[in-house]
């Protein structure tokens, strides 16, 4: 093109328009589907609250006390409350965006209604980390229990297909298999689902209640003694591991979320404007109170050393107290209990999913919905994603980027409650965050605080995979938006 006055200022304005459409925001009467692609809504607000406790409570609880008390000591309580109160920031904000938006893209969705595509293309891509690195890690650790149990009725798997090649193996077989277990359930129908959630979660709560009853009175404030020994702050340790209150809350967070996985529910709820704050709210508030009690009664009941480095520290308390029977129960309980993790999140990932290919950023064909309104077509190609990693990657190296992902989303949408409620006071707002001038700073403040306290190789992959894609968005994903 010559270097004319009139050329050059054609050039401006394409770039001036250019620069425009990457911040261009999905206005609210574009959330809803298309003929043919809109889901059945069959889910209250128990099932909401089921959902939410079964995403909340999984292997965090059953695994990380042990890895954060080696990092906080009994202040691991302390560094539970923290992890919990920033997440109930988060839950409150979550709450007041789903009654807003409900559609189903959560993070995503609120993202591109209010901060613009560019950032919802990030949060979408941070969200990929969140569940599908969840349910891959989930069912990889599901499947070390499977294979004790397979073991325990006569039947030994052989090692190649027990692990992936990270491990020697050749395929990770059980936790593929438990994959399209789950998947299967999400395809027959999001009813069906819900009601074989509702049942897992009553059985995992009473587990946590049995391990409870048992090591409570047991509980000895001698072993409260020293309550913090590596301090509050996040400290640097050998490996770049990261000691202290803040660095055993930073992993403690994985235990705390997935009551946002309620929000990808929006679309097939009956009363999306009551009901999802009851579900997200309600579920993140039970799930603290859980764990603080189950966390209270775990450092009480034996020195924390002694379970510390336990890859399952609740049955090794339990046995410490001289109750192996009863240890057995609570993790094979645990184990059956488990999957509602997966369901949840697969569930999550594949509503998320639909939303992006309805926008036109993945093929449109796969927001195509059955006759019943489930969206059959992306929860196999979302299943079939998540089955590769959990069957092929090395998912210790990659598991903690979940928690990065997540706070990203996290601060995402405390952002959207501030820029909505300041551009657009007028919004309706079904629930509305109490005091949101000082819960959402509170929820973004604490998001990026424990993102510091992440390792430094988890911080530079998290950078990393979305460096990989804001390319993939700017050389493939913006010229196919439909907005
Ligand atoms: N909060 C979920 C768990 O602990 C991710 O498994």
């Amino acid at each position: 093109m010559p270097d004319t006055p009139r050329n050059r200022m054609k050039a401006i304005g394409k770039l001036g328009e250019r620069q425009v459409s990457i911040w261009r925001r999905k206005p609210m009467g574009a959330m809803m589907p298309e003929s043919g692609e809109a889901l059945a809504r069959t889910l209250s607000w128990p099932h909401l609250v089921a959902l939410g406790i079964g995403a909340i409570v999984g292997t965090g609880i059953l695994t990380l006390i042990g890895v954060g008390a080696d990092r906080a000591g009994p202040a691991v309580l302390v560094s539970f409350a923290i992890a919990g109160a920033i997440c109930a920031c988060a839950a409150l904000c979550y709450a007041e965006m789903a009654s807003a938006i409900p559609a189903s893209g959560s993070a995503y969705t609120y993202s591109y209604a209010v901060l613009g595509e560019v950032i919802a293309w990030i949060v979408g891509w941070s969200l990929i980390l969140e569940y599908s690195l969840v349910v891959s890690t989930v069912a990889v650790g599901w499947s070390g229990y499977a294979v004790g149990a397979l073991r325990w009725f006569g039947l030994d798997l052989p090692p190649a297909l027990a692990n992936g090649p990270a491990l020697g193996g050749v395929i990770n077989l059980p936790a593929i298999v438990i994959i399209a277990l789950v998947a299967g359930l999400l395809m027959l129908g999001t009813r069906e689902s819900a009601r074989v959630n509702t049942a897992l979660v009553v059985l995992k709560l009473a587990t946590l209640a049995l391990f409870v009853a048992v090591a409570l009175p047991a509980f000895d404030p001698a072993n409260l003694h020293p309550f913090t020994p590596y301090g509050y702050g996040s400290v640097a340790g050998a490996g770049g591991v990261k000691f202290g209150v803040m660095g055993a809350a930073a992993i403690i967070f994985f235990a705390f979320y997935g009551f946002d996985a309620i929000s990808t529910a929006a679309e097939e709820t009956k009363r999306p404007d009551r009901d999802l704050a009851i579900g997200i709210v309600g579920s993140m508030l039970a799930c603290t109170l859980i764990y603080l009690v189950v966390a209270a009664a775990a450092v009480g009941a034996v020195p924390f050393a002694r379970f510390s480095n336990s890859a399952e520290p609740l049955a090794l308390i339990l046995r410490e107290l001289g109750r192996g029977g009863v240890a057995t129960i609570v993790g094979l309980a645990a184990a059956i209990a488990l999957p509602t993790v997966l369901l949840a999140f697969l569930y999550g990932q594949s509503r998320i999913f639909l939303v992006m290919a309805r926008d036109g950023f993945l093929p449109h064909g796969l927001a195509r919905v059955s006759k019943r309104g489930t969206p059959v077509r992306i929860t196999l190609v979302t299943a079939i994603l998540v089955a590769v990693i959990a069957g092929l990657v090395p998912l210790d190296v990659i598991a903690s980027l979940a928690n990065a992902g997540t706070l990203c989303a996290f601060v995402a949408v405390a952002a959207c409650v501030l820029v909505s409620r300041r551009r657009d006071p007028e919004m309706r707002r079904p629930f509305r965050t109490p005091a949101a001038w000082l819960i959402a700073p509170l929820a973004i403040g604490g998001c990026l605080y424990l993102f510091t306290s992440l390792q430094v190789v988890t911080q530079v992959a998290f950078f990393a995979w979305n460096a990989i894609g804001l390319a993939v968005y700017f050389l493939y994903a913006r010229n196919r938006a439909r907005v």
